[in-house]
């Protein structure tokens, strides 16, 4: 809102120069200016009023000086000197304050509109959960440590003698042909021993915690490893694994076979049954896989609404491969095999967790696709 031009004071001339006539024109210069001062209520109305009173040409300040100061009689000239001084103060005096006045006005405006009541509840972000391949590892990992296991971790860039050549794969043997391993480039001048290469298995860790510790040895080892395959729905260059190694005098096929049916049945629910297939490992003797049986149609491969899809009407699920530690894996790490026996075990971490949770792409686990994870919430 604009003040009303009308009501806007304009510079008189003066007929009468007598002190008294001066009073009188003084007082109504004053009395109209506090009037219009006190209508400001805006920064726009208080632009006009500056400009008007402050203006080189026409404004108030100008026109006393033109109308008041240059048109008095000389007689009379230091008189309306010192009023017309006087007059300016006061009009800069009544400009200052109309503009403290409304901006503290609108400072207290603002602050009443946007003030915060510092009482109200926040906004809460949504809390993250675990990768559902994270958590199927940790449950894996819970399992073992309930039975007494320790956590071991072990390098992803591992050399050759870790990864195969103490697990019992001597160079240029057919066994390392299973594993599409990736090489470190570069490295044609080193002993084979020594060049690096992208971890296909965490076993390499059974080696290392070995070769640290004399038995009794108890672990449990998740981690990440790498393969030469290309990505698709059931496959992926890098996957999780958890290896487990047991060692001690004493220690038989049975020991095996009682853990890891203990930790099936903690893993897929206390009515799973488990039985074991005759394989081959280079680090074990004798290997074997197991097998669980199917925790959807219960091992009848049969479903109310036809063939069980889980276990491809099998009954039966692969787990993890397994078996007792070949004496050469021994003999790598100085254990005397006469004295010692071990069991030890790998299973693949998306494998399970694709199980556990029904998943039909392993893909799904890397995407980072929200609508994915949010249904593990
Ligand atoms: N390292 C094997 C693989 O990646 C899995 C495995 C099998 C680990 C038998 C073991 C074992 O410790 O005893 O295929």
């Amino acid at each position: 809102m604009v003040a009303d031009t009308r009501s806007m004071y304009t510079v008189p001339k003066l007929d009468d120069y007598s002190p008294a006539a001066l009073d009188q024109a003084a007082r109504e210069l004053k009395s109209a200016l506090e009037s219009e001062s006190a209508a400001i209520a805006v920064e726009a109305e208080w632009k006009l009023l500056r400009d008007r009173c402050m203006a080189r040409k026409n404004g108030v300040l100008t026109q006393l000086n033109d109308q008041w100061l240059k048109a008095a009689p000389a007689p009379a000239k230091r008189d309306v000197g010192q009023r017309v001084n006087e007059l300016k103060k006061i009009v800069e005096e009544q400009i200052d304050a109309a503009l403290t006045r409304i901006s503290s006005a609108s400072l207290a405006s603002r602050l009443d509109s946007e003030g915060i009541d510092v009482t109200l509840p926040g906004t809460r972000r949504k809390l993250g959960v675990e990768h559902p391949l994270i958590r199927t590892m940790n449950e894996i990992v819970s399992v073992f440590k309930a039975m007494g296991y320790s956590v071991a971790e072990g390098p992803e860039v591992e050399t050759d003698y870790y990864n195969f050549e103490s697990l019992n794969f001597p160079p240029n043997h057919p066994a390392r042909d299973t594993q599409d391993t990736l090489i470190v480039a570069g490295q044609q001048n080193k002993a084979l021993r020594e060049r690096l290469l992208m971890r296909t298995h965490t076993s390499p860790v059974q080696i290392r915690t070995m070769e640290r510790q004399p038995p009794p040895v108890r672990v449990i080892v998740p981690g990440k490893v790498h393969r030469a395959d290309t990505a698709d729905a059931t496959h992926s260059p890098i996957f999780h694994q958890v290896e487990g190694l047991a060692v001690d005098t004493n220690i038989t096929f049975r020991d095996l076979k009682g853990t890891l049916d203990q930790a099936a049945k903690a893993m897929f629910g206390a009515s799973v049954r488990t039985r074991f297939y005759p394989s081959f490992f280079p680090f074990t003797e004798p290997s074997a896989d197991m097998q669980i049986s199917c925790f959807k149609c219960g091992g009848s491969g049969r479903l109310d609404s036809g063939r069980c899809g889980m276990c491809k009407a099998s009954g039966w699920i692969e787990i993890l491969g397994s078996g007792m530690v070949d004496p050469n894996v021994f003999g790598f790490v100085g254990y005397d095999a006469r004295k010692y026996s071990g069991f030890a075990f790998g299973m693949g971490v998306e494998r399970i967790s694709i199980l556990k949770y029904g998943i039909d792409d392993i893909q799904l686990f890397y995407q980072g696709d929200v609508r994915f994870l949010e249904q593990f919430a």
